[in-house]
């Protein structure tokens, strides 16, 4: 996505933003020396650990650990996607976010507009299929046997409606008759799902005799489609494969439809079928939403925790359902922050939401909702139906068993929570127990002690202080010095040093920026939240000392290893060539 903003424009937009007033304009921020601080908005706490530096134009919460500059803080607290939070950020400068990568080669510049060209047009293709399949509903000559099945199901024509529903007769042609008009149109429905390549070479449409759900993205396009048979035909389902533009781990069934139908959504269920959450809407639960294949993705949940803070998992009861259950859990964990919760509905085993919906109605229904289990709770069922919690190696088998779940876990009220139910309830079998219990509880605090026990290495301070100034890589005689060093976090440093030349006067924010996503960013991020406290006059003899202690540790490293290989006669004439050069120098 990062792709589509040219890095220029994101860079002056860094450095016209002042993240102090961003912040300010949203949590009230109180002066505390260099920095701002407050109650941290993204976990709940009574004294503020949350702190902004206009240094280095970045937030950091040493209570939960969540940071990042201006335009992280936006897609956060105010839920934005990344090229929602640089709109919001540019207007808020009086900017236009340009739309075009200018900075491309025209090659690729031409590869990237056709791209988008070639979207627009799958889009509106899609959008027109949907509105064919509607229209079937209406005009095609069986159209009674597809209405009084939806009224069967207890559907009204508004709620098809509402969820762009339609219909398509059992034959070959159906759709492609009216869509394929030439050998270019034909070739899209192929690519988009719509149409499968016969032997002959000539393709037919792949639903036939189904009642159509169409698949919308958040901006409300169609992207895909899944089909139903009218009796029991088999699959009972057909969906769209995966196209240029349906992933179906990424996208949710309903979505868009339930943020149309609430401006205000406050917590939103996730079902397992397509009928589940038209049936559901039918009846007044208008935020439900379906994972679009046998398990709810982490990108699926964390598109959900960017919508509402509450999310409730309603499966089925049988086991295939409390295994789904799990494994949406296992993938949410690592998303676990403070001020979100998780939560988990098993309907009774025979039933579904749609069927358990059209007994009991909204309230009974609702009230079911509001009584589901949080995720601690579902853990700790989940892990003790599978413990011996008779016998004392079952009990301690039950804390190791916890572990990876809550290694998984940020830190958080969750994860303390969990670890001192466990404390308090299982941690009473023997020594062995509370000190296992005990490591865990120390692994857990706070990012403070944590970073507290960050060893300072060269590399580490080296790049800590490039973050505060990047232009104490002018003050290198040899950018390159380094480039054949091969050290922990020296390729980190390298890849900092030619960025740091390239783009002078950035702030911190501007050069972490480049890292968006990335692996790399991770650690840049842990480096800039730790305090080096290196006075900035210091900070050049500082750094010029690391890169040198760098240098020299590889070269110390090299000839020992040179002269082993010498040792044991196994060396080649460049490796001897090498060695010497080391050991003049
Ligand atoms: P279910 O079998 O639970 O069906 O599949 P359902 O949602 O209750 O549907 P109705 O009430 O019989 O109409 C749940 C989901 O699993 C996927 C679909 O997404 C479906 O909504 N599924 C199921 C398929 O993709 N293919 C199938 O053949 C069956
Ligand atoms: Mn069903």
């Amino acid at each position: 996505m990062a792709g589509l903003i040219p890095r220029q424009f994101i860079d002056d937009l860094l450095a016209r933003t002042n993240i102090v007033d961003v912040i300010n304009g949203r949590v009230p921020l109180k002066k505390a020396g260099k920095n701002y601080q407050a109650c941290c908005p993204f976990h709940t706490e009574k004294s503020p650990s949350f702190s902004v530096s206009p240094d280095k134009q970045f937030y950091h919460c040493f209570g939960c650990g969540e940071h990042g500059n201006a335009i992280s803080f936006m897609m956060e607290f105010d839920r934005l996607d990344f090229v929602d939070a640089i709109e919001e950020l540019a207007s808020m400068q009086g900017m236009d976010v340009p739309k075009e990568e200018n900075k491309q080669t025209p090659a690729q510049q031409k590869q990237y507009v056709q791209a988008q060209q070639q979207k627009q047009d799958d889009y509106k293709i899609m959008e027109q299929i949907a509105q064919f399949f509607q229209q079937q509903l209406k005009v095609a000559d069986d159209k009674q046997t597809a209405i009084d099945y939806l009224k069967g199901r207890g559907l009204t024509g508004e709620i098809a409606k509402r969820f762009g529903m339609g219909y398509i007769s059992d034959s070959w042609d159906g759709m492609m008759n009216t869509f394929a008009k030439n050998q270019m149109l034909s070739k899209q429905l192929v690519d988009l799902g719509m149409a499968i390549e016969g032997d002959k070479g000539r393709p037919y449409d792949r639903f036939r005799g189904r009642i159509m759900f169409p698949i919308r993205d958040k901006r409300g396009h169609v992207i895909g489609f899944g089909g139903r048979v009218l009796e029991d035909g088999t699959p009972k389902y057909l969906n769209s494969p995966e196209t240029r533009i349906y992933h179906k781990g990424q996208e949710l069934y309903g979505l868009y439809e339930a943020k149309q139908a609430n401006k205000n959504l406050k917590r939103i269920v996730v079902v397992e079928g397509y009928m589940d959450v038209v049936a559901l809407a039918q009846h007044g639960v208008d935020y439900a939403v379906a994972s679009l294949g046998t398990s709810t993705t982490t990108e699926q949940i964390q598109t959900l925790f960017r919508t509402v803070n509450e999310v409730i998992c309603c499966y089925d009861g049988d086991r295939a359902g409390r295994e789904a259950a799990w494994r949406a859990m296992d993938n949410a964990l690592p998303l676990m922050r403070d001020g979100i919760s998780l939560k988990f509905v098993f309907v009774p085993d025979g039933e579904d939401p749609d069927s358990l919906i059209r007994q009991k109605g909204q309230a009974a229904f609702e009230q079911i909702l509001d009584r589901a289990q949080p995720l601690s709770k579902f853990l700790f069922e989940q892990l003790m139906s599978q413990t011996d919690m008779n016998s004392l190696e079952g009990r301690a088998g039950l804390v190791d068993s916890f572990q990876p779940y809550i290694n998984k876990l940020p830190d958080s009220i969750l994860k303390d929570s969990i670890i001192n139910e466990l404390a308090n309830n299982f941690g009473t079998g023997g020594e062995q127990l509370a000190t296992k219990l005990a490591r865990n509880i120390n692994a857990s605090t706070t990012s403070i002690q944590k970073n507290k026990t960050n060893k300072i290495t060269p590399a580490r301070l080296a790049i800590a202080l490039l973050l505060s100034d990047p232009n104490l890589a002018n003050s290198l005689s040899d950018i390159n010095a380094l480039s054949h060093v091969d050290l922990p976090g020296v390729s980190l440093l390298n890849n900092l040093l030619q960025l740091c030349k390239q783009n002078h006067n950035m702030n911190s924010a501007q050069l972490l920026e480049y890292y968006r996503d990335t692996e790399q960013g991770k650690q840049l991020a842990k480096i800039l939240c730790w305090q080096h406290h290196v006075e900035p006059e210091n900070a050049e003899d500082v750094f010029l000392d690391s890169i040198e202690k760098l240098f020299n540790t590889f070269v110390e490293q090299r000839t020992e290893l040179l002269l082993q290989k010498a040792r044991s006669g196994q060396m080649s004439a460049q490796e001897k060539h090498e060695l010497q050069t080391l050991l003049n120098a």
